[in-house]
């Protein structure tokens, strides 16, 4: 086990390039499957949940081959079976897309269902809706799902919510589907276009990604791609948080500004500098920080993944902000934390109150999930004395070298080894991932 000891008050200043999109690479590694030929992806964060990505494809029978730090060779020639078994499948949420992978590849998948999650309910109906209505078939029974197609036909798919990973998944499943499908009140998240610029890089027939309708005319065959995967957007919006949060200088590189907008104009409206370039953005603050109010909403609202980085910023701005959480039930989790280091916020439902009291002080804190634990990283860095953080493995399965970055740019934080006095049940491999 392992936590982060940070001597918080030292300002961000010089330069720091962003990794590839978590959210897009742990739907576009699966998708390889659905090939005939190898891929090679690129931009591939070092993350955990990619790792257990590509250990699940390994499994399978897929070759995975390095080709540098963030570059692999996937060939899906040699897949030899079509299930996904609880003891990796429970390690990663998203690990629900091999549903799809598979389900277009052999018209069936056989994969445990993802396992508890520190978010509230997160049901996969949606998901299934889908892939009945291209004709599959699902049981769900000793926690696995398994699904059975005679034949995949495109058809009509209306998602009653907004759902990132039903909209991927439908894609998946559809895109050798015979036909036409049309999928409305799609999810709009630049992931999702990431996902169908890849699979139309491999041959498929993939239109309207990015709207609410996405139009897909199946292919029978899809072709090896050489494809890199987009910078990711929260971990770029984490590093503003965390500027800011400092009152730095800096310089965030290997970014789409564009995908940025909805955190951007809140940041803006916060008090703090943004300046846009082509693929990076400067960020820098030299006034004060005043409230806002900020609702979460499926892209291109706020996104709920930049939600406690924030609020997090606004403890430390002039004012009372308010902040409605409209995605997940229990994404207030890192609350009590922030508490701890002397902020004051008070949750009724799906709102928080945060009174800015423009400081933080260090304590021993606990991350709860991947951007809780971001959250109190931002809160270590601004806050005077020292924050140790536990249970990091969370911020570990979606920031790629999180401390080493932080630390380029002047933050005092370490890595430090503890003594793992915790159960196997409470271990990294425990834990169901966001
Ligand atoms: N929903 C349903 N039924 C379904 C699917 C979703 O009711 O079948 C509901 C959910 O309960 C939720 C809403 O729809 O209230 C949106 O869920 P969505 O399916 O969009 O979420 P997801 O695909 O499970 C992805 C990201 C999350 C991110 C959400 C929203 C991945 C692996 N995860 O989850 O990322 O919060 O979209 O943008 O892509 C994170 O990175 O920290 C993270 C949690």
């Amino acid at each position: 086990m392992d936590k982060f000891v940070i001597k918080g008050g030292r300002r961000l200043t010089g330069e720091v390039t962003i990794s590839g999109a978590k959210n897009a690479a742990v739907a576009i590694l699966p998708a390889v499957i659905l090939s005939d030929e190898p891929c090679i992806i690129e931009n591939v964060p070092s993350i955990s949940d990619v790792n257990i990505c590509l250990r699940i494809l390994k499994e399978m029978g897929v070759g995975v081959v390095p080709l540098g730090k963030d570059t692999y060779k996937i060939d899906p020639t040699s897949i030899r079976n079509f299930v996904v078994p609880y003891e990796t499948a429970r390690k990663m949420r998203a690990s629900y897309y091999f549903l799809g992978a598979l389900l277009g590849r052999f018209n069936k998948a056989r994969v445990s269902m993802p396992g508890g999650c520190p978010l509230g309910a997160r049901p996969i109906d949606q998901h299934l809706k889908a892939f009945a209505a291209l004709g599959a078939e699902y049981n769900l029974s000793q926690g696995m799902i398994d699904l059975k197609a005679a034949k995949l036909r495109g058809n009509q798919i209306f998602f009653d919510v907004v759902t990132v990973g039903a909209t991927m998944n439908a894609m998946l499943a559809a895109v050798k589907a015979e036909g036409l499908t049309v999928i409305e009140n799609a999810a709009k998240e630049p992931h999702i276009v990431d996902l169908a610029n890849f699979l139309n890089t491999m041959g498929a027939n993939i239109m309207g990604a990015g709207t609410d309708v996405i139009k897909i005319r199946g292919v029978q065959k899809l072709h090896g791609a050489v494809y890199s995967v987009i910078p990711d957007q929260i971990e770029a919006g984490t590093f503003m948080a965390a500027v800011a949060a400092t009152k730095g200088d800096v310089l965030i590189k290997n970014v789409i500004p564009k995908h940025l907008e909805s955190i951007t104009k809140k940041m803006e409206k916060i008090g703090v500098n943004i300046e846009q370039f082509d693929d990076s953005i400067r960020v820098w603050v030299d006034g004060p920080l005043v409230k806002a109010n900020i609702k979460t909403a499926p892209h291109p609202g706020f996104p709920t993944d930049m939600q406690s980085q924030i609020a997090t910023l606004l403890t430390l701005a002039e004012g009372t902000s308010i902040i409605t959480e409209n995605i997940w039930e229990q994404r207030f989790g890192y609350v009590d934390e922030l508490r701890r280091m002397g902020a004051d916020i008070t949750v009724n439902g799906k709102v928080a109150l945060i009174e800015g009291t423009g400081k933080l002080m260090g304590a021993p804190v606990k991350a709860c999930d991947l951007r809780a634990g971001a959250a109190l990283i931002i809160a270590g860095l601004a806050a005077s004395g020292v924050t140790e953080i536990e249970d990091i493995f969370h911020i570990e399965r979606g920031y790629d070298c999180m401390e080493g970055k932080l630390r380029q740019l002047g933050a005092d934080i370490e890595k430090v080894s503890i003594p793992d006095t915790k159960s196997e049940k409470n271990s990294e491999h425990g834990k169901a991932a966001v």
